[in-house]
Parts: structure tokens; sequence; C-alpha cells
């Protein structure tokens, strides 16, 4: 079955425009669903929550309704694992801050070569208090973080491993499963960026078995927010960083200091009613339950995006002095469809500036995973070229793109 694009497109009011985004890696199009929640909420429900007066009432539930849901998209065991804050940079600072309390002198912490610096910076910043970083590189022929690299790595002393589910300039799928069953076995904690990942395959915690898992909702086709998933278990033992009055039982409230946005939050549910009105609109039944339909509508983005990433792809290999940074097959098992390159003899914002002009956006640079275009040499050229695509974009504007990077190289 293929994806029924006008229904799709006509969710997004900012598709109307006769703008291409390419650039959905840096930033999702935010759905309309999305959009009226967030007004409802100022116009409905604009109290403060915990009060037992109706309309406090009306929004606290509003606010944990937003709350279950993207727990149910990452597939989290109960609603209180999912935690809510501002970007996932600063849920990963947040719990490298309570997570470093928790460490000893002399414990490891491992990090990539491969991932954005939100999930580097701050497991970084722990070695002032004695913590052990080591770097996990990636393979620069496979473009590809190896197992047996990390086995290498890893000791007794090894407490977590940051890594990326998907990196944002390869598009590259790690097994995520296989990775966490091994820093299991070896006694350590697996904290899982999946903000290039959630965009173009459903997330799902319980079966890749992660501790902590952290993405952008803003990417996502939700408001600017992010979210960060840890089990039960960790959230209960880690201590808190809100009031100290605060129960320790209090989840996720203990890890949300000033509490989440509220209206953004209850716009999570816009997210959660496009999956489901797709899978429907495709021919699901509406009694299925949510997250099958979840699954079924990820499904069909997933073909569609696939078949993008071939043809452009199919295009690039036409291009002698085009080299792919990252897998050079389309397969939707292998990679998403955030496809990153570097053209020989051009400098890469120079492909950026002329694209631009025919109002398409797509964007260049080290994507602040500068660990891999320092790796590979490519900051001289001004790293590399990214196209990222997502479910709602056509192949009539990928045709758009592909005229004006023929002129070009
Ligand atoms: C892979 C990856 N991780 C983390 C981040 C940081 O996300 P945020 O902007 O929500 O802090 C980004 C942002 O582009 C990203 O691409």
């Amino acid at each position: 079955m293929k994806l029924d694009l006008d229904f799709i497109r006509n969710e997004y009011p900012s598709l109307r425009e006769d703008y291409v985004f390419f650039d959905n890696a840096g930033g999702s199009q935010t759905l309309k669903r999305v959009m009226d929640k967030i007004t409802a909420y100022y116009m409905t429900s604009d109290v403060q929550l915990g009060g037992t007066y109706s309309i406090s009432t009306q929004a606290r539930e509003r606010v944990n309704s937003g709350t279950a849901q993207i727990a149910q998209t990452l597939n989290a065991k109960f609603p209180h694992e999912a935690v809510i804050g501002s970007s996932s940079t600063a849920l990963i600072r947040l719990f490298s801050i309570v997570i470093g309390k928790t460490l000893q002198a002399g414990d490891e912490i491992i990090i990539t070569n491969a991932d954005h610096q939100a999930n580097i910076s701050p497991w970084q910043s722990l070695a002032e208090q004695g913590i052990v970083i080591k770097t996990w590189e990636f393979n620069t022929e496979t473009f590809q973080l190896e197992l047996e690299d990390l086995k290498q790595l890893m000791s007794a002393k090894t407490k977590l491993v940051a890594y990326c589910h998907v990196s944002n300039i390869f598009g590259t799928i790690h097994p995520a499963k296989e990775i966490n069953a091994y820093i299991h076995r070896q006694g350590a904690l697996a904290f899982v960026d999946g903000v290039a990942y959630a965009p173009h395959r459903l997330p799902d915690v319980q079966d890749i078995d992660a501790d902590f898992y952290v993405y952008s909702i803003y990417k996502v086709f939700g408001p600017h927010i992010g979210v960060l998933y840890g089990k039960e278990e960790h959230l209960l033992r880690l201590p808190g960083i809100n009031h100290s009055i605060v129960p320790n039982d209090d989840l996720p409230y203990k890890f949300q200091p000033g509490g989440p946005n509220y209206e953004l939050t209850y716009a999570l549910n816009g997210i959660s009613e496009y999956l489901q009105a797709v899978a429907q609109h495709h021919g699901m039944n509406a009694n299925e339950p949510i997250r099958t339909q979840m699954q079924f509508a990820y499904d069909l983005f997933d073909a569609h995006e696939e078949a993008l990433a071939q043809h452009l792809l199919n295009f690039l290999a036409t291009k002698d002095k085009v080299r792919i940074i990252g897998e050079t097959t389309a397969d939707k098992d292998v990679r998403v469809c955030t496809i990153a390159f570097v053209v020989e003899g051009i400098n890469s914002p120079e492909i950026d500036a002329k694209v631009a002009a025919n109002n398409i956006g797509i964007k260049t640079g080290n994507f602040y995973a500068n660990g891999i275009t320092k790796a590979l040499d490519l900051d001289r050229q001004g790293g590399v070229v990214r196209v990222s695509m997502a479910h709602y974009n056509t192949f009539e504007e990928l045709e758009r793109l592909i005229a004006v990077l023929d002129d070009i190289f």
C-alpha cells in the first residue's frame, strides 16, 4: 500500500507553501493537530495544575495525557518513565549530573566520536570529578560503531555507554538491541540518543532494552521540547534534581525542575492522533491498539522514505566526484533517509548556497557531530552536505533538488 501524500501533507500547514524542506534532521515541520492543541490549552485550560477546581483538574489531565501518549510512542512500561524537558541537550545534561552523583572517581563512561555533542559534552564534564571518559570510535570504512570495538574498550569499571541509535550524519541504524545486551552483560548502563532515529522508525525501548533513551519532539512533527525515557528502577534509584521536598518516588516530576511546559506537553497528543489517523486512513481498524496503529503508520512512512532515499542515492551514484558519507544502500533495515555526501573539488557550503537560492532547504557542516568530520578530515571542505528527508516529502520535491544539484556538479 502506498502512502497517501495528499492526506499526509494536508496535516502540515507549512507544506502548503512552495518551499522544499530537506533539513528535517535539523527540525521537522509541525502538525496542525499539534498547533491546535497548544491553542486549545491556552483557550480553555490556562491555569496551574494541582487545584481542585475543574479547570485545573482538566489542565492536569491534559498534561498527563500528553506524557502518556509519548510514553506509548516509546513503548515505555509506565507513563512516569517519560521525562519531558526543553530539549535533548538539556535532558542529557540533566541526567549526566544526576548519574554523575552516583559514580566514583575511577569509574568509566564510554562515549563515541560519531555522536552529536549533546551526548558527548555532558559526559566529558564528569571528568572533573575523576570519571574516566573513553571514546568508542566509528569505523571510517563502514561508517559504523562496531560492537567489536566497544568490546575492546569496556572494563569492569565501565558504568555507562552513551551512543547514538542513528548518527545524524551517516543515517546508519546501529543494532541497539545487540549493543545493549552486550553492555548489560558487562554490568553497565546503555544511554541511547534516539534523536536521529525517532522521526523515521517507531522507538521501542523495551525491545532494545535501553536504560535511557532520548529524542527531540520538534524533529518528530511536534513542539520544541524533548523526551527522555528512563527505566523505572533507575529513575527511582537516582537522586532527583527538583525541589528538595519532592518525594523520591514522584516520577517524572523529580527530574522536571519547574515542571514540564504544559501546553507543549498536552500537544503531544496531536502526534499520536496523527499516527492513528494515518493508519485508519490507510485501512486500519480504529479498534486496534494504539501502538499497532502507530507501527502501521511508521511502516508506510518507511517504505516511502526508502524509495526517496533510493532515488537520491541513484542520482548521486551517477556522479564520479560524489562520495557518500554513510551507507550507499537505501535499505530501510540499514539506514534512514538522512543522506550526507561530499563533492570533490567543491566546498560544501557553496552547494548549500546554490540550493537555497531555489527555495530548497538543505544544510552543510558538522551538525555538532564534529567527531565525524574530524575523523574523516572533512572540515577543510566545510563539512558534509546533508539532505535529510521526511515521510511528507514527495518525489517532485526531490526532482527539484536533483535538477539543482545536477547543474552544480
Ligand atoms: C543526533 C542528535 N542528538 C542530539 C541532538 C540535540 O537535540 P536538541 O536540539 O533537542 O537538544 C541533535 C540535534 O540536532 C541530534 O541530531
